[in-house]
């Protein structure tokens, strides 16, 4: 396949689109005007639920568990497509049209996969929320993608806490027209009281139960948008990424299948949550479109004990795990015997994504849980990339310790150098993209210049990841970080900028940068520098910029440390020297190299002294 997309890389992503089901099939691979399969149609739920009726209408597409052992739902491709149908309805019903966005913030419940899918089915633009972001975050979401239907909660369960779904959805309304919002739809978790506004709030289960099951699908143009989704970059506010029909789920089913050497009667479990794209390629649409058996899982890693994932691969009989370091890490730490207490041997091959994972992350997720006999794979990629790019393909390269190893068949990764020339060989530089992959976003939501700008304009020629690699003597990708000014806690990417605007909006604070630590659980932490207006009031400063970004972006977004400072290294030109920071932040006392460059080179000594909060 390698030598083939070398080759003829036409030839290689038509032979890849082939693998899905097309109501008319597109006839080239990329056009001219950069298009994917364009003539190609097509329905993304199709393919995910529809054209597994004949053959597998009785196998198992969907499990939920909850934390309590008698908590648990199993849908059959048949059962599944029922629902969707319903759900599909009840929108067609409350007036969305093809090409509407719809919100969802959901908790990890079967209604948010099937919500997508709805969507999918009637063509409408499905919108997931995370369900860790504030009020505010969500207004700025449900305002740039200009959604009209929110499907929400009443209350969900993380561990022994609540979260008010319905609440922050009524809070996030505050910020937003009142005519933005036409309705809101409540699928009844813990059953609490919530507020429900006449008219315009109604509960999902009853709409569900009296909605037809069946209906059919819209046929969408292989570049429609399917679904758009907020990630953070470097500068300002989250972008809304938008993801095509034909050319995402073409690479988002063909990575499934082939980084988790997919195979019949397989139990898929990947612990994302749906609000981010590993949820989105790797809960839903990549094994569903495979016709797996896809496992949802509503619960911690370590509630209400550390033995309670084991418990759950053993009792589900689960063959593909794809979890996070963060995850890998916390359980880590509770020893060898928790996971030794479950029988893991079902598992056939692990995974792990969304931030480097460690040497000793590694060995112990291959030894404790894979017990020597799993296949590992450390898969790199992002939300704009829609599916795996760099990753070890099961039976064929294997892993090694916290090597990505090497592109996927047709991915034509390059490193550059510092003047943007192509690296050869053993080299380390930033990661790009040559040739075009199908899994690429379209765009940014109604900016498709900051699209060409992020992404295309900083290396002509290239597709511009973030990240920086070192490629060793066997052309095996190591990911090194980020480049840019991105934070990933807990495989959570935030931008520096997204933290420094909405504390720069604040009275109390003149100015400020925010940095990320390395952090032995998270991953990184974030660290923020704040040089208050009024020195009088720095004491309150800590805790009122926590509450600003805890409010503002979200609780995951909270700096770890906090200093107050009279003044931040800068260049002349007036730039926050984000490198000084780091080393001071790390606690680190000598070596800041050459300062001569600083406005004022006096002011790292001053910042020396300086005590985190
Ligand atoms: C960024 C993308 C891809 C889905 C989850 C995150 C980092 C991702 C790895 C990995 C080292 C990784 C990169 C990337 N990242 N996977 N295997 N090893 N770093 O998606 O939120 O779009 O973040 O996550 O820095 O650019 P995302």
């Amino acid at each position: 396949m390698q030598q083939k997309a070398a080759l003829n890389p036409d030839a290689h992503w038509m032979d890849l689109a082939m693998r899905l089901s097309w109501f008319t099939a597109p006839t080239q691979a990329l056009n001219t005007s950069g298009l994917w399969f364009e003539g190609g149609k097509l329905n993304a739920c199709y393919n995910a639920v529809d054209r597994h009726l004949e053959m597998r209408g009785d196998q198992l597409a969907l499990i939920w568990q909850g934390e309590a052992a008698d908590e648990k739902r199993e849908l059959t491709y048949r059962a599944l497509h029922q629902e969707v149908c319903r759900m599909a309805n009840v929108l067609l019903q409350c007036g969305v049209k093809e090409g509407d966005r719809v919100a969802i913030h959901l908790p990890a419940i079967a209604e948010g996969v099937i919500a997508m899918l709805a969507c999918a089915r009637i063509g409408a633009i499905h919108v997931v929320l995370f369900g860790g972001f504030s009020a505010e975050a969500i207004a700025d979401r449900i305002a740039d993608a200009d959604a009209k239907l929110i499907i929400t909660a009443d209350v969900g369960r993380r561990g022994p806490k609540r979260v008010p779904f319905k609440k922050t959805i009524d809070a996030a309304l505050t910020h937003l027209s009142p005519d933005q919002v036409e309705t809101i739809l409540v699928m009844s978790v813990t059953h609490e009281d919530v507020p429900m506004q006449e008219g315009r709030d109604h509960l999902l289960a009853p709409l569900i139960t009296a909605a037809p099951d069946t209906l059919p699908c819209v046929t969408r143009d292989a570049n429609d948008p399917l679904f758009l989704l907020y990630t953070s970059g470097s500068t300002g506010k989250p972008k809304g990424i938008v993801h095509g029909t034909g050319g995402y789920l073409t690479w988002a089913s063909f990575t499934q299948n082939v980084v988790f050497d997919h195979r019949e009667g397989d139990v898929f479990w990947c612990t994302a949550d749906l609000g981010w794209i590993t949820g989105h390629s790797y809960v839903a649409y990549g094994p569903l479109c495979n016709g797996g058996t896809i496992l949802i899982y509503e619960g911690m890693p370590s509630y209400p004990d550390p033995g309670q994932w084991w418990r759950v691969i053993e009792k589900y009989r689960v063959t593909s795990f794809y979890t996070s370091p963060t995850a890998i890490r916390a359980l880590m730490r509770e020893g060898d015997d928790v996971p030794g207490a479950s029988d893991l041997n079902s598992l056939r091959v692990l995974g792990s994504v969304g931030e480097p994972i460690s040497r000793e992350a590694w060995e112990w997720f291959y030894r404790v849980i894979g017990r020597n006999r799993c296949h590992l794979v450390d898969t790199w990629w992002q939300t704009e990339t829609g599916g795996i790019m760099i990753s070890p393909v099961p039976g064929i390269i294997e892993g090694e310790p916290s090597a990505a190893t090497l592109p996927l068949p047709g991915i034509d990764a390059v490193l550059l150098g510092p003047d943007g020339q192509e690296c050869e060989n053993e080299a380390e530089g930033v990661l790009c993209m040559r040739r075009p992959w199908p899994g690429r976003a379209l765009s940014i939501w109604r900016n498709d210049e900051l699209f060409q700008k992020i992404y295309l304009a900083p290396y002509p020629g290239y597709y511009f990841t973030g990240d920086g690699a070192r490629r060793d003597g066997n052309g095996h990708y190591w990911i090194t970080g980020r480049v840019d000014d991105v934070i990933n806690v807990s495989g959570h990417r935030i931008g520096s900028a997204e933290i420094e605007d909405v504390l720069a909006d604040d009275r109390d604070i003149a100015e400020c940068a925010a940095i990320g630590i390395p952090h032995s659980l998270k991953g990184q932490a974030v660290v923020v520098f704040i040089v208050p207006k009024n020195a009088t009031r720095a004491d309150m400063l800590p805790e009122h910029a926590r509450q600003i970004v805890s409010r503002r972006i979200g609780r995951y977004a909270v700096p770890e440390h906090i200093y107050v400072v009279d003044d931040l290294p800068k260049t002349r030109s007036g730039k926050n020297v984000r490198r000084l920071l780091r080393k001071i932040a790390s606690g680190e006392k000598e070596g800041f190299g050459d300062l001569s460059t600083l406005s004022d080179p006096d002011c790292i000594e001053r910042l020396l002294d300086a005590t985190p909060m």
